[in-house]
């Protein structure tokens, strides 16, 4: 790795998790949200929503999820939305969620209104998908990256006698942003998902299926009682056989040519020579050159193993925003320099004052609607002159140069979710305790690129002299280079504990 920019190194996403809250889905989508990035906004760090500590709204815990689906032999959980509006205009439309089957699940036939895109985290899978008239059936395991298209119905079980089966995805709606639902043929008793065919009326469904017995109908689509509903288990004769025609992908991302269905073949992401490893860390990527369909998508997947003690160079990326999920390690953190929360507190309070006096004035319906106008990545472009000006006119539609970063930190393990957005410098520091592994999701990926501002890989090595004279003070200038040049290693290097052990010698 020679050159200054490495092309969208890692990442990945992922999710993962353990834990399970019992809320309600519906009851966390937009109001809890809401509500907490205004406790945020306006005491700071929310330490007690997070509990791992700070760094909202770029970091999320495990008590973010919420099931969605769940029985003894599994549970499927999805985070919060990205609702918050530094977040919102560049992966509000997307949707983390994270799968464990127990030894033998079996997941019942469905499709969702999204695209995914999913990482094994751990154990081993068939998957099989129903569409363009056709069934096709794969095998993944541990390291795998797949795509589910939206809309292809979908059943899996997980093949293993006696480990989990433990998946991270993306989920892209396509219908409404942020927001999917799955559509179930088959519907179970009680507090279960319904049939979708269940809601139509006896004439049409009599037609439909060209029988006259609504009933018989109802009977094989519409469990009254038994069955454990969406996640279920099967004798290990019956996996043995849905399993006995699936196929895999090569190992490594090879051609991204052929067919459709080459297309969607599970690739190992860990299995191929890595990007870049040296003995602080390494990354592995597959992006659009390698899966046409990530490429439809602008989206990339990238896992970062690194090593005990060791920690990423500070570096950002000049396009996407990545979506980091940890699915390895305990005790790491990561710290990123943010400009925009460094004044928000000021821009919130002005606007609170504000809002005090609408509620006097005019309702909130228009204020929302200027709320929904000025942000995302739009207002970032605004100049400094102008934004001032706009400040002035109400919610939303503050920006102002920054004149200063806040740090983001937090303290992150199995199941952290991690937002860094383009351009802003972040790293990974992984604990003693041993490695810290990140899967990441690069949101608008076709065209990014990696920039390193540390390490042997500095685009900052790339200042020329002349720029460097009139940069540097004088007096520092020797410094400069020194600094500049100091650090040998590139992408990962030795974390805090490490090279303070080193200087000690
Ligand atoms: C990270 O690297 C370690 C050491 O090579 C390995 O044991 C572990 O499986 C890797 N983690 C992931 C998630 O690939």
């Amino acid at each position: 790795m020679k050159s200054t920019v490495v092309r969208s190194p890692w990442l990945a996403l992922a999710l993962v998790l353990s834990l399970c809250l019992s809320l309600s889905f519906a009851s966390w989508d937009a109001e809890d949200v809401g509500r907490g990035s205004r406790r945020w906004q306006e005491g700071g760090d929310d330490e007690g929503r997070s509990g791992s500590g700070s760094g909202r709204p770029y970091h999320f815990g495990e008590e973010s999820f919420r099931e969605w689906a769940k029985s003894r032999h599994g549970h499927f959980k999805v985070l919060e939305r990205f609702d918050h509006e530094l977040l919102r205009g560049s992966i509000g439309d997307y949707r983390v969620a994270c799968l464990d089957a127990a030894p033998r699940a079996f997941l019942q036939p469905s499709h969702y209104d999204a695209d995914e895109i999913a990482f094994v985290r751990e154990g081993e899978g068939v998957l099989v998908l129903l569409r363009n008239g056709k069934r096709e059936s794969f095998c993944v395991r541990e390291g795998d990256v797949f795509v589910i298209p939206a809309g292809s119905i979908v059943y899996s079980a997980n093949t293993h006698r006696s480990k989990w089966f433990r998946v991270v995805m993306l989920l892209n709606p396509v219908s409404t942003p942020g927001s999917f639902q799955e559509f179930s043929p088959i519907g179970f008793g009680g507090e279960q998902p319904q049939s979708f065919f269940s809601v139509f009326s006896d004439e049409v469904i009599q037609a439909a299926f060209n029988t006259r017995q609504r009933e018989d109908v109802d009977r094989v689509f519409q469990r009254k009682s038994r069955g454990e509903g969406p996640i279920s288990e099967g004798s290990e004769e019956q996996i043995r056989e849905l399993s006995r025609s699936c196929s895999r992908g090569g190992r490594g991302g090879g051609g991204g040519s052929g067919s459709e269905k080459e297309d969607i073949q599970p690739r190992s992401l860990t299995g191929e020579k890595p990007r870049y490893s040296n003995k602080h860390g390494r990354f592995h990527q597959i992006t659009g050159d390698q899966c046409h369909h990530l490429r439809k998508l602008d989206m990339d997947v990238t896992l970062v193993n690194i090593t005990r003690g060791s920690m990423t160079a500070l570096r950002y990326a000049t396009r996407s925003t990545r979506i980091y999920i940890v699915v390895e390690g305990r005790d790491g953190y990561f710290e990123m320099a943010c400009p925009h929360v460094s004044s928000f507190g000021r821009s919130e309070r002005r606007e609170h004052e504000q809002e005090r006096e609408r509620e006097h004035g005019h309702g909130r319906r228009s204020e929302e609607r200027e709320r929904e106008h000025g942000q995302g990545r739009r207002s970032e472009e605004r100049k400094d002159e102008q934004g001032r000006q706009e400040e002035e006119q109400g919610r939303g539609q503050e920006q102002e140069k920054s004149r200063g970063y806040r740090q983001v930190r937090a303290q992150i393990k199995v199941g952290s979710v991690i937002v860094l957005p383009a351009g802003h410098p972040a790293t990974f520091v992984a604990g003693n305790e041993g490695n810290l592994a990140l899967l990441s999701f690069g949101v608008g990926a076709n065209n990014d690129e990696e920039v390193f501002v540390t390490g042997g890989n500095s685009v900052l090595k790339q200042l020329d002299d002349a720029a460097k004279a009139l940069a540097f003070p004088q007096q520092a200038r020797e410094l400069a280079d020194r600094v500049i040049r100091a650090q040998p290693e590139s992408v990962f290097v030795a974390g805090p504990q490490q090279q303070r052990r080193v200087a000690d010698m």
